[in-house]
């Protein structure tokens, strides 16, 4: 693989479990080393260098907190093992911890916190080192929801308040898409797509991306032709052929694969619908109902405000029409990745 992460940047590593997201992490920060290749911060080559020699600070997946030192002990780990001198010490723990919103808890140890706060104490551990770039694994995924949308938000201002580079584990795309500058999309050890959250949603460059991120209805077809942007696409296996606008180009007789979100599927349209199917499954998500409809052989997800326009609804069993605008769905390259992705 090759990434570069600006200066300041929030990047996010995205993808499953086993994908190489921790790998890398503990590559660029020292405590695994690579076979080949280069690992480079703000220019200079790190591969030799030891991890406390790298301007790199750490919050890792399982938090790693020292369990017989206290609150301030920890946080002020770091500045220890620098030989910063103690008032200095004190200085800036306290400051960090104010930061976190944890001022006062300096005495306490770790298994007097809650989640959230170990989650504070962690991030104040390593930031108090004023690292150039802060690796962040999974530093939320223990969270209940709620509190991980209030440390995600925290941790975004954290990071513009600090101007520090993050570059941020997760395999939860939604907090992915929130919080990122641009992400890095992770399968089975390679990149796949590099690109700001709009981009990588909107414009997936694979199969595994246009299924990853985001809910995606993922059809096989050909390109049979083109007019301008707008290409015609026979669809697997039903023959259906189907036009899309489309800013990445493709060669007319290869296979691409189309992704439609569950947003951009429209039911019930009369006219110039793709296919017909039952309705199996409804789930109604407040303001949104979702859709499950069998079709052409595969399930469709459709997501639909809850009230259009009065309209109750459809039931399982009904019969509907699927559609979708010709800006609706992206194409992407058809590789070997498609039988992989999810
Ligand atoms: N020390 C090790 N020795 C050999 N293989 C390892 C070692 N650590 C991890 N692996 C393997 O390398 C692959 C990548 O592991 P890694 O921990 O980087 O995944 P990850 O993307 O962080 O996954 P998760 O989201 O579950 O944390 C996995 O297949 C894993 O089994
Ligand atoms: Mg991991």
């Amino acid at each position: 693989m090759s990434l570069s992460v600006r200066e300041g940047e929030f990047l996010t590593l995205l993808g499953p479990s086993g994908c190489g997201k921790t790998t890398l992490l503990r590559m660029i920060a020292g405590f695994e080393w690579p076979t080949s290749g280069e690992i480079a911060i703000g220019g200079k080559r790190m591969n030799e260098a030891a991890p406390y020699a790298r301007p790199i600070g750490m919050v890792f997946q399982n938090l790693a907190l020292f369990p017989h030192l206290s609150v301030g002990e920890n946080v002020a780990y770091g500045l220890k093992a620098r030989r910063v001198d103690r008032r200095q010490i004190e200085h800036e723990v306290t400051q960090a911890l104010a930061m976190l919103g944890l001022a006062g808890f300096e005495r306490r140890y770790v298994h007097e916190l809650s989640g959230g706060q170990k989650q504070r104490i962690a991030l104040a551990r390593a930031l108090v080192i004023r690292p150039k770039v802060l690796l962040l694994d999974e530093p939320l995924s223990a969270l209940d929801m709620k509190l991980r949308r209030q440390l995600q938000r925290e941790l975004k201002q954290i990071q513009q308040q600090v101007g520090t580079t993050f570059i941020f584990v997760t395999h939860d795309q939604e907090e992915a898409l929130t919080m990122s500058d641009r992400i890095a999309v992770f399968s089975r050890g390679r990149i796949e797509q590099v690109g700001t959250p709009r981009e990588v949603y909107g414009q997936p460059a694979t199969p595994f991306v246009a299924q990853f991120v985001g809910e995606s209805n993922f059809m096989i077809g050909v390109v049979m032709g083109r007019e301008g942007d707008v290409f015609t696409i026979r669809l697997d296996p039903t023959g259906q052929v189907v036009p899309v606008r489309s800013a990445t180009s493709f060669d007319v007789g290869s296979r691409v694969g189309l992704s439609v979100r569950p947003e951009q599927l429209a039911l019930g349209g009369e006219q110039g619908a793709y296919f017909e199917g039952r309705v199996s499954d409804l789930f109604y998500v407040g303001a949104n109902t979702r859709y499950t409809i069998e079709a052409a052989d595969q399930a469709f997800i459709a997501l639909q405000p809850s009230t259009q326009g009065g309209h109750a609804g459809w039931r399982p069993g009904d019969t509907v029409r699927i559609s979708w605008p010709l800006d609706g769905a992206a194409l992407v390259p058809a590789d070997e990745h498609a039988a992989h992705a999810r």
